[in-house]
């Protein structure tokens, strides 16, 4: 195991009806005027939004509203929340949503605290400051919720960059699983995907001697293996959904990913595919793992036999990549480029963006560093 520090100062408040707490929330962590920032809308038709305003209404906090955030949220709706901010006198901004909305606060609040441009965070520069930030959470997936991370795409040229920093990790989250009833099926099978994906891009390390993070992985993974599929059947299923809330959070707040190295080299093939394509996040996932997964296995097989074993319950490393490939396809997940809308023709643009873009010199690094050539053929074997 190697060192670390681990530090995620995020207050979770879970469990039905907790999104009335928003605003004795915001007042603890020193909230006086709220940005709420929220989607393109199911908030509004579930009735949560009146509810997190009628609780900052009832703490005498007032606030100002802005909707619209698309899922891959984009830069343009950003400038917009910063110049509101500043003109409002905004001092905290309250995510109602998923990672999108969330994302997209993060963008804000860091943008709001900063003179230049707030792309400059998406382009490599720590966040450090941004002005607190909330969320009540609607949608198990992304895990920003408790991360210090959050993805914008720049739409001259749709470019998909994340951007990190202490100074954006949410001040508390309210996680009601009853909240998620709402979901469709395809959008809940996203979520399940990205949970798996933010488990499997920590399992697949080169650190050794890993065996207390490789055990909370495994649980995680068989959690979402055994729950998801009960929510896919039964979208009220509230222990399913609350078990799936958890793991999401968990899997991302880095506590089962410290004191290793980990990959991340799936998400930024998949990035590529929801920046040029605007698809589900998840859904790029699903098509994406399973050829990254069998393009590097022979990097560390015997990790792959491990996960095989522990997790999917059979002997080979290869049995164990397709066990969990036709696993999300049983929840409704695409496996081929082609159900993403994507064509052969554009490989040699996803490559490029993906080996160059980011300030990248023709590689990406993660379990196995891979360059041109490799993430072309991993983009062929999604076909
Ligand atoms: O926009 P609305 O109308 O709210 O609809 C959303 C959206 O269409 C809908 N939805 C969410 N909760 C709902 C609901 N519909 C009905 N009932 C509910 N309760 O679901 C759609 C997807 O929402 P979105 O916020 O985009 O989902 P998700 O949480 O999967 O976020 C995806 C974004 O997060 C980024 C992804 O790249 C993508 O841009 N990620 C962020 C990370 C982070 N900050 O740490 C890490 C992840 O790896 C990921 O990259
Ligand atoms: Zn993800």
């Amino acid at each position: 195991m190697e060192n670390f520090t681990f530090y995620s100062p995020t207050k979770f408040v879970f469990g039905k009806g907790m999104e009335a707490e928003a605003g004795k929330l915001v007042k603890a962590f020193g909230g006086s005027k709220v940005l709420i920032h929220y989607g393109g809308g199911s908030v509004v038709r579930s009735g949560l939004l009146d509810r997190v305003k009628a609780s900052l209404d009832s703490e005498g906090i007032p606030y100002v509203e802005l909707g619209g955030v698309k899922p891959n949220p984009r830069s343009g709706l950003v400038y917009e929340g910063i110049e509101l901010c500043k003109k409002e006198g905004v001092d905290f901004v309250l995510a109602v949503g998923g990672g999108s909305s969330i994302d997209s606060s993060k963008a804000i609040a860091a943008g709001v605290v900063y003179d230049g441009d707030f792309w400059d965070f998406y382009c490599g520069k720590p966040i450090e400051k941004a002005l607190p930030v909330g969320t009540v959470l609607t949608i198990a997936a992304a895990g920003s919720e408790g991360s210090g991370d959050s993805v914008i795409t720049k739409e001259e040229g749709m470019f998909k960059r994340g951007a990190s920093g202490e100074g954006i990790r949410p001040k508390f989250s309210i996680l009601n699983p009853e909240l998620t009833q709402t979901l469709p099926p395809y959008q809940t099978a996203c979520g399940i995907t990205d949970i798996m994906a933010h488990l499997y891009e920590r399992y697949l390390t080169n650190s050794k001697d890993v065996e207390v993070t490789d055990r909370l992985i495994e649980a995680l993974l068989i959690t979402m293996k055994n729950e998801g599929p009960k929510v896919i059947a039964d979208p009220n299923d509230y222990q399913a959904r609350a078990n799936i809330m958890w793991a999401g959070t968990m899997a991302h707040t880095n506590s089962c990913g410290v004191g290793r190295s980990q990959d991340w080299n799936s998400h930024n093939i998949e990035h590529e595919l929801s920046a040029l394509y605007d698809c589900a996040h998840g859904a790029g996932l699903a098509v994406t793992m399973p050829a990254v997964f069998k393009y590097v296995m022979n990097h560390d097989v015997a990790r792959f036999t491990q996960v095989a074993n522990r997790v999917w319950g059979v002997e080979t490393a290869e049995e164990g990549i397709e066990a969990f490939k036709q696993f999300l396809v049983s929840i409704g997940m695409p496996s081929t480029l082609g159900e993403l809308g994507g064509k052969e023709e554009d490989i040699p643009t996803l490559v490029k963006n993906l080996c160059y873009g980011d300030g990248r010199d023709g590689t990406i690094s993660g379990f196995v560093t891979l360059n041109e050539e490799d993430c072309t053929k991993i983009y062929q074997a999604m076909i």
